[in-house]
């Protein structure tokens, strides 16, 4: 019989929303000025996600890399620290969808060492410079590809992760379908969970807020989870997200120590002098565009 443990978590930060696929379609002059006139209004869409960069990572200012897409992926640093401080006990953690390194980051300061894959080389690219900020990037073992095939082989004692959620518009859906993460045609939450299940006998898994509970919790049973435990993750008192605690039935494994607290408030620390200092000088998208520019010479320099 599976365990179902409500908790309901308030953290004192902005979203992270989902990725989307980088378009890397070749030029022609009509296709130029199209995505020149893309980029700017993708640029006038993501600027809010740069005025929230310190609440993304604490030491943005010290190198931190996010390309656009990624500008809305990471998870949110106090997020991310909070469930790394789920897995404390664990040696062993794979991140199967890494990006730019949010749940990496914070997993590899607390776990002996993280596994952390992405089929795109740029969000490994940016996780690895990212992880360096943080001193950690020698216990990340960073890999290149599919993760349906790619994490098969490994055996980790957890997998952590935030799998793609489409893009920022799964809000504007009343109830967001499991079977859609990271695309249906991927096999949605059930193949996520059961590649997981095979590499790790607990998984966590960082999903949309209007996500459907019950169907998540009918798939977690279906894959043969027997503990399974969720949090609804709110931020600035909003409604965040749903973080789903999932232990395997056929094995002894302790679970992972989620408190069933109705309420908890962690406190954001507020930004020191020097980061509101800089927030207050690059908040323009003048000097959004400026990153995002030094992000491109980044990837070019690394041929990406
Ligand atoms: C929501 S983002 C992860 C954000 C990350 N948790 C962070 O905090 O930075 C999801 C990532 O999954 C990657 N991805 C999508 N499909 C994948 C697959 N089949 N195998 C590996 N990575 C994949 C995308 O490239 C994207 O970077």
């Amino acid at each position: 019989m599976a365990q179902l443990v409500d908790a309901q978590i308030t953290l004192g930060l902005p979203a992270a929303l989902a990725p989307t696929a980088d378009s890397t379609s070749g030029p022609s002059t009509e296709y130029r000025s199209s995505k020149a006139e893309t980029q700017e209004s993708t640029l006038n869409q993501t600027f809010k996600y740069w005025k929230l960069r310190f609440s993304l990572f604490s030491r943005f200012d010290e190198g931190i890399m996010l390309d656009e897409a990624s500008m809305y992926s990471v998870c949110p640093e106090v997020l991310a620290q909070h469930i790394a401080k789920r897995c404390t006990s664990f040696g062993t953690v794979l991140d199967p969808f890494c990006g730019a390194g949010g749940n990496v980051i914070q997993l590899a300061l607390i776990c002996d060492h993280v596994i952390a894959i992405d089929l795109d080389p740029k969000k490994i690219a940016l996780a690895k410079k990212n992880a360096e900020v943080y001193g950690v990037a020698h216990r990340i073992d960073f890999r290149v590809g599919n993760s349906f095939s790619v994490a098969t082989n490994l055996r980790v004692d957890a997998v952590v992760t935030s799998p793609p959620w489409g893009g920022p518009g799964y809000e504007r859906r009343a109830k967001f379908d499991a079977r859609d993460l990271c695309g249906r045609d991927t096999g949605g939450m059930a193949a996520i969970i059961r590649m997981a299940r095979a590499v790790a006998p607990r998984v966590v898994l960082h999903v949309p807020k209007n996500i459907d509970k019950d169907q998540c919790l009918q798939i977690a049973m279906d894959e043969g989870f027997s503990q399974i435990q969720y949090e609804s993750v709110s931020i600035d008192k909003k409604p965040n997200c749903l973080n789903l605690y999932l232990t395997r039935n056929d094995t002894h494994t302790r679970g992972i120590p989620v408190q069933s607290t109705k309420l908890l408030q962690l406190d954001n620390p507020s930004l020191n002098r020097q980061q509101k200092m800089e927030r207050l000088r690059t908040e323009n998208k003048f000097m959004y565009k400026t990153y995002l520019n030094k992000v491109a010479r980044f990837f070019e320099k690394n041929h990406l």
